[in-house]
């Protein structure tokens, strides 16, 4: 599904050249769930902006489902990243003043969906995420885990094949993470591929690999032994006392 081969990006900082990655070969087959974790500054974010057609490398090869994207245009990519690509930050990337049916629209309006199914289909994705109660309320009148959760919803209510998440559950509680790694692996379940940016070794256990990387470098790549069922864990976790940010 992903294939990458002597991917590098160089950020030119005016005279200054920045090496962030520094020829990466890397293959996620379809259906996958994969993990990638490593320091701060390793190339994490700079690798899910090119895998997620947010940027382009500076040299290598970039194959999404088996066409070559650098030899896409601008506006092909943008099309490839609005069909085939969910992306999720950190920080939700909602807009503030748009409620969170309006949020999960709004990738299928720049598709040209016609309005009926638009609506259909944000309230099935808003549904899915345990948020159908929430459709109204505008990304200040929700927790953060919420947020996160209508981030989802709008990543996944294109059908996209493959869900890119860089640090999802970085600003949230150990339960909210937890609610967002179920969510996860029903994806998963799903057949979708999923890459995911974390710090967290204990988020990372979710998933069914773990990728690392060091100074714009490939440093182990892994299957998890001991993968975690995010449903067990919040069946076990305190409901009080762990209060959503
Ligand atoms: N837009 C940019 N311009 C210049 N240098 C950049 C830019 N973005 C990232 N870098 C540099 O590239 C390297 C890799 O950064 P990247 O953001 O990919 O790291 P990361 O692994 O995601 O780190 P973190 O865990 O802190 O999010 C770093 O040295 C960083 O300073
Ligand atoms: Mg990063």
């Amino acid at each position: 599904m992903i294939k990458v081969s002597k991917l590098t990006k160089e950020y030119s900082m005016g005279k200054i050249k920045v090496p962030a990655l520094k020829g990466l070969d890397l293959e996620f087959p379809a259906g996958q769930f994969a993990a990638i974790m490593g320091p701060s500054g390793s190339g994490k974010s700079t690798l899910m902006n090119i895998l997620g057609c947010l940027d382009r490398p500076t040299s290598g090869q970039y194959f999404l489902d088996g066409s070559d994207v650098s030899r896409k245009s601008d506006n092909e990519l943008a099309d490839l990243r609005n069909r085939f690509i969910g992306f999720i930050f950190q920080t939700y990337n909602l807009l503030p003043r748009t409620d969170a049916i309006g949020n999960v629209e709004l990738p299928l309006i720049y598709r040209g969906m016609a309005a009926k199914e638009r609506r259909e289909r944000a309230e099935r994705a808003l549904e899915s995420v345990g948020l159908k109660d929430r459709m109204r309320h505008k990304p200040n009148e929700m927790s953060g885990g919420e947020q996160q959760r209508v981030a989802i919803a709008r990543a996944v209510a294109g059908d996209p094949k493959v869900i890119l998440a860089d640090e999802p559950t970085g600003n949230l509680d150990s339960r909210s993470g937890e609610e967002v790694m179920a969510i996860f692996q029903d994806l998963h379940k799903k057949g979708i591929t999923l890459v995911l940016v974390t710090h967290d070794p204990d988020i990372a256990r979710h998933a069914e690999r773990i990728v690392s990387l060091r100074d714009g470098k490939l440093l182990s790549d892994v299957m998890v032994q001991d993968r975690l069922d995010a449903r067990e864990v919040l069946a076990q976790m305190p409901v009080n006392g762990d209060k959503t940010a």
